[in-house]
């Protein structure tokens, strides 16, 4: 019996705080058919997943489920399975470090061929917060501090993946630009700042790319958590028509205001503060039952756009290229030449020995930590990189450092599974009574189980066991990292127990887990049975639907200065010296911030020592955030690679040798001195964090400051010499225009090469505060040897405009400087914006 259903037309009748937006006045007969026969139960039902990653489906009006799935950086899928692989795009500062929309697109377009692939309706990402303070621990995961440059990215990515027939979601609104408290903390930031700056990206997004998700953030902002919060009304829905699904963040619903709200979709699901509470608070008229029927027909107009209603396919994907390429291409076209002090690139033929040296050159990061990770089929490292592109020379390896990250896993081919006797390990779970209630063959001994089939809330134990053979001898710890209590048996006799607490934060305890381990002397070709056992009990929240374990080994003493010299003695004797530093997953994960931007361990010792040993020593900075280089005047050159997807080290290689350019430029300012930074605090006080710098943030700041950085804000060096040597514009624009700007770039050098042209406003004798200069638009152009290039930039009047209560333009000149960085401005016009 289908209950009260609120009619068309009733649709859109002003009730108060809760009244219809235009996204809601659906004049779509077929879809409101839909919502009538729907009970309210049911319309409740569907507004909460039904687990981790799905929504429910309800076969009598048509209504398949539908799949959601990170990361921003690639497409998991359902699973975290290594057996279900995904392509490993490069990290989102990496992709936006090419300043190239068209690139974004492509990027896009490739995650949406995954998802499809994977069954996938909808990709959680972009992630479109900005870098405030460099301490923010999932930078790697978002664009820049810039608010202009993430808008393009963002639209652009958005259009990617839609116009390929999967749902994108920009995330997290608004205003989730650091982890620390993540789930309770309070942002403060006035309208201004949030329109100048932290909504900025996500209104061009909506506007312009008319993406079918959009996530609200964990933190409350002034005062009221994101999923409760009136930013999801105005401006997102009722001032940007936004028509789709606002998706909470995992867990961010936590009350039935959040059910008047905006907020459209609880995740993930069966439980959730809404269901039966919902129901009855719309029985007892606390909540309109139109407000719930708004947010059935948006989930049921996502189910149209993605083919989830009545059996239609969705659209076939209208763009396919090749992944792998566009990870290598994409990964080159970010990566940013910091130094170059006549080093690169290289000639291949003229080097026969490289001593290529950091833990991050055989265990390179491709990706950054937390709910973005994604199984790649494979990775290249920088070394595996530089063999396979310098056949002829002598390549070595030294590690120089080891940082102390906990158990890492045993490699596959040293694991057997003691039941199929194939390499890897066996996976059960068990039941009090002992009872298998699930099993299963694995391949690595790193397991996430988020979503999928096995009973991790029925379960009572948790056991892993493998046939490990080692390939040396030695002393090494053997142990694990888990959230709870585990035991781990070698050849049947007790080599570690212990109660291991995880961080508070869910997310941070399931995938930064702490670990724990022992010594064991190692006999090559020896086998040893290993066990582990995990308790399964006492499970609340998501653990009853999640948990992580991770079996493996860890190095025993180490002699740091040994390692050092061992580093130094392989440079010493080799033409050139490659040193990959970089940060590691206890630095950049979600989940929590960054406490240093220091390299972790011992990497400063270690490029210092090299240095001294080989002048030609050329640095790869393998992070996905700035961190300090005080050796950085000293080194032949400097590159940062970012977290390079899975062809990271094909990339470099490539990068490196010349056979493609860096064309990556700084979107984020990289300090000298962390203490020089001007907005770096991120820790709550009184669970509150204060944007006090208003719209002075980034290179905003450090001009206001005064004060030099490492590197500004658009630095980078191509191999040739690219400068902006004319421009021209219209010399007036009426507010709402945009004003197109002609660039002409000539390349001084004998290699064609790309620059990034930027256009900046400065307006000196302003009526309010501005920035000294901010973005007004960039563009990426590629130019022949020795030749020219125009570029055309264009300059929406409204990156002029300041708000005030709306959006207000100051009549009279801005001027605008092109140049190639923040400080690299040799041209200038001027714009006059009319009445
Ligand atoms: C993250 C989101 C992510 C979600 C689902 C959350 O912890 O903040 O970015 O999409 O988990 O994995």
């Amino acid at each position: 019996m289908p209950s009260h259903v609120t009619p068309a037309a009733e649709i859109g009748q002003p009730t108060p705080s809760t009244a219809a937006v235009p996204g809601d006045r659906l004049s779509d007969a077929p879809l409101l058919e839909k919502l009538a026969m729907l009970t309210l139960e049911e319309k409740v039902q569907l507004i909460t997943g039904r687990d981790l990653w799905t929504t429910w489906p309800m076969e009598r009006i048509g209504l398949r489920r539908m799949l959601v799935s990170d990361g921003p950086s690639g497409v998991r899928g359902e699973v975290w399975d290594e057996r279900d692989q995904s392509l490993n795009l490069p990290s989102a500062t990496a992709l936006a470090s090419s300043w190239d929309p068209d690139l974004a697109r492509r990027y896009g377009a490739a995650a949406a061929v995954e998802a499809r692939r994977k069954g996938v309706d909808a990709v959680l990402g972009p992630t479109i917060n900005l870098h405030r303070s460099p301490l923010g621990g999932r930078h790697f995961e978002c664009y820049s501090e810039d608010p202009v440059l993430t808008a393009e990215l963002a639209t652009a990515y958005v259009t990617g993946v839609q116009d390929n027939g999967v749902g994108a979601t920009p995330k997290h609104y608004v205003a989730n630009d650091f982890e620390t408290e993540r789930f309770t903390v309070d942002v403060r930031a006035d309208e201004r700042t949030l329109r100048e700056l932290y909504l900025l990206a996500f209104e061009k997004a909506v506007t312009e790319a008319r993406p079918w998700l959009l996530m609200s953030a964990y933190n409350a902002v002034n005062g009221i958590p994101a999923t409760e919060n009136p930013l999801l009304r105005t401006p997102l829905k009722d001032e940007w028509g936004f028509d789709g699904v606002v998706v909470s963040d995992w867990t961010a619903v936590r009350s039935l205001e959040s059910a008047k709200a905006e907020q459209d979709l609880a995740m993930p699901g069966p439980a959730g503060p809404w269901g039966a509470a919902l129901v009855e608070a719309v029985r007892r008229g606390e909540i309109a039952e139109e407000v719930v029927d708004r947010k059935v027909l948006r989930l049921l107009r996502l189910a149209r756009r993605v083919g989830a209603l009545d059996g239609s396919a969705p659209a076939e994907p209208v763009w396919v290229e090749d992944g792998i390429a566009l990870a290598r291409h994409a990964a080159a076209e970010g990566s940013v030449l910091l130094e170059n002090r006549g080093e690169l690139p290289w000639d291949g033929g003229t080097l026969r020995k490289v001593a290529v040296i950091g833990e991050n050159a055989l265990a390179a990061r491709t990706q950054g930590g937390g709910s973005a990770t994604v199984m790649p089929e494979y990775t290249v490292s920088p070394l595996e990189g530089l063999r396979a592109a310098l056949p002829d020379a002598e390549v070595s390896y030294s590690a120089g450092v080891t940082s102390p990250i906990g158990v890492v896993e045993l490699p596959l081919a040293q694991m057997t599974n003691p039941v199929t006797g194939n390499p890897g390990l066996r996976a059960r779970f068990l039941a009090e009574d002992g009872r298998e209630l699930f099993t299963e063959d694995r391949l690595c001994g790193h397991l996430v189980y988020l979503g999928g089939k096995a009973p991790v809330g029925e379960s009572r134990t948790f056991e892993l066991t493998t046939r490990y053979t080692p390939a040396e001898s030695g002393t090494v710890r053997l142990g694990f990292a888990l959230a709870g209590s585990g035991r781990l048996y070698v050849d049947g006799r007790l080599l570690v127990e212990a109660v291991l607490d995880a961080d508070e934060d869910p997310g941070s305890g399931l995938l930064s887990a702490p670990s724990t381990s022992a010594e064991f002397k190692l006999t090559a070709g020896v086998p040893l049975d290993l066990r582990l056992v995990y308790d399964l009990v006492d499970r609340t929240g998501l653990g009853t639907q999640a948990m992580s374990v991770r079996l493996g080994s860890e190095p025993a003493a180490v002699d740091g200065d040994a390692l050092i010299a061992e580093a130094v003695s392989t440079a010493a004797e080799a033409d050139v010296a490659v040193v990959v530093v970089g940060t590691n997953s206890l630095v950049e994960s979600e989940g929590h911030d960054r406490t240093s931007l220091c390299l972790p361990g011992r990497q400063d010792d270690l490029v210092r020592a090299v240095v001294a040993a080989n002048r030609r020593t050329v640095v790869i900075v393998n992070a996905g955030a700035p961190v300090l280089m005080p050796w950085r005047d000293r080194v032949a050159a400097l590159l940062v690679g970012w977290f390079g997807g899975q062809e990271f080290g094909n990339t470099l290689a490539d990068v490196l040798l010349g056979s493609v350019e860096p064309g990556g430029r700084l979107t984020t300012t990289w300090p000298a001195e962390q203490a020089d930074v001007p907005v770096l605090s991120c820790t709550p006080e009184n669970g509150v964090v204060e944007y006090g710098e208003g719209i002075h943030i980034g290179y905003r700041a450090w001009l206001r400051a005064g004060t030099q950085p490492a590197y500004w804000f658009g630095s980078g060096l191509g191999y040739t010499v690219i400068d902006p040597v004319e421009v021209s514009a219209p010399p007036a624009a009426a507010p709402g225009e945009v004003a197109t700007l002609r660039v002409r770039v000539a390349n001084r050098g004998g290699r064609a090469g790309k620059q990034v042209v930027h256009v900046y406003a400065e307006r000196p004798d302003s009526a309010v505060d501005r920035p000294v200069r901010w973005l007004v638009g960039s563009s990426p152009v590629v130019v022949p040897a020795r030749g020219t290039a125009e570029v055309e930039v264009a300059v929406p009047t409204r990156y002029l405009a300041h708000w005030a209560d709306g959006w207000a333009y100051e009549s009279g000149g801005f001027i605008l400087r092109v140049g190639t960085s923040a400080v690299e401005l040799p041209l200038r016009t001027t714009l006059v914006v009319s009445g």
